[in-house]
């Protein structure tokens, strides 16, 4: 059985709190999409702890956590948040288990989607430049390296073949960077990573739950982020919504059982693209400053605006939302009134979609 937390806006509506909170009730939790842009915030023994890479479940050390194919791997950044959970005395080498089909993010990754946000200039996408693009795009160009072929001998060859590859297109865009350090690091932790549990997710996964184990599947961004039904072209690059966990851990739709839909009870966007709600004022300014208001991966300040029920209602039927979690409610206690959408007004017509 499989129950899927995920985010019902643009992302950062509490989820890692609240797979956190339920982890207790399952045996694994499992990342399907997404990557180092997420950031996913927990409070350990007091201490705030942030995850990108790695699933909320971790701090569980009875828990096993996995990173599905569906996931885009940084190296870089799973050695570093590795670290700091041994930190907690967590041995991952006993609790996360990665899928030998999971993509990984390299160097020139981050340089392309840095290249092609200068690029775009004012319409910029307001990418967390950690790669996800990119490395998206290679593994639907097939031409990606993933965790499975680190033990291959042609490693190296392959890496090489598609650096150059990236190195064309960077050198179209005119992007001039040194990479050298970047590519130390992730030959190091290259190495970092051969040393932890690969596995062939789908056979893992599906063997668990034949023996009644239970599934928290964690989603990461929010579903308007979704690049088939989010605000295109304003997206991230992998299905965040609840179809992307079958694809994401090689599950059959029929294991599916709740889907918990994470929304705040106002609403915040990171980066750009259409926010019908968006607040612009004193008010804007006063949801920030009591919500801290501030992208766990980035810093970057959040947009914020009212709840968008229109917006609620859409991401709760493309995603089969059996329950609704509301966060952050105590944040509008300071706020004498509170307004919510209930429709749009499109060319002076009201429209409910
Ligand atoms: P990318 O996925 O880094 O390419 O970013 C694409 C868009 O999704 C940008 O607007 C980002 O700000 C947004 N985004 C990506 N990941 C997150 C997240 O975890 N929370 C909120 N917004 C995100």
């Amino acid at each position: 059985m499989v129950d899927v937390i995920l985010g019902l806006q643009w992302g950062d509506e509490g989820k890692g709190k609240i797979v956190d909170y339920f982890a207790p009730r399952y045996d694994i939790v499992a990342r399907f999409q997404g990557g180092p842009n997420a950031g996913h915030t927990l409070y350990v023994d007091g201490k705030k702890q942030v995850l990108h890479q790695i699933p909320s479940g971790i701090f569980h050390q009875d828990k096993v956590n996995i990173i599905g194919n569906g996931v885009v791997l940084d190296p870089v950044t799973l050695k570093r948040e590795c670290d700091a959970v041994a930190a907690y005395g967590i041995d991952v080498r006993k609790n996360l288990f990665i899928s030998e089909r999971t993509n990984i993010i390299i160097p020139t990754h981050r340089a392309l989607d840095k290249a092609s946000e200068m690029s775009k200039g004012e319409s910029k996408i307001g990418s967390t430049l950690k790669g996800i693009g990119p490395a998206y795009m290679d593994k639907t160009g097939r031409n990606a390296l993933r965790v499975g072929d680190l033990l291959d001998k042609s490693f190296i060859s392959q890496y090489i073949k598609l650096r150059l590859k990236h190195q064309k297109l960077l050198d179209n865009f005119h992007f001039i960077e040194d990479i050298s350090a970047w590519e130390e690091e992730f030959f190091e932790a290259l190495e970092f990573l051969k040393t932890l549990n690969v596995i062939n997710c789908e056979y893992y996964v599906n063997e668990q739950i034949s023996k009644g184990k239970k599934v928290l599947a964690e989603g990461a961004q929010g579903s308007m982020l979704d690049i088939d039904f989010g605000t295109f072209p304003f997206v991230t690059s992998s299905n965040t919504i609840s179809a992307g966990v079958c694809t994401g851990l090689g599950i059959s739709p029929k294991q599916i059982n709740e889907v918990m839909g994470v929304t705040k009870a106002y609403c915040t966007r990171v980066g750009s693209g259409p926010f019908p709600t968006e607040l612009f004022d004193a008010t804007g300014e006063e949801l920030r400053k009591i919500g801290s208001e501030f992208g766990a991966t980035t810093g970057r300040p959040r947009r914020c605006g009212w709840m968008d029920l229109v917006a609620l209602q859409y991401t709760c039927m493309i995603n089969g939302v059996t329950k609704v979690v509301m966060t952050k409610a105590d944040v509008l206690d300071a706020f004498e009134t509170l307004n919510v959408c209930t429709a749009y007004n499109i060319d002076g017509t009201e429209k409910m979609e």
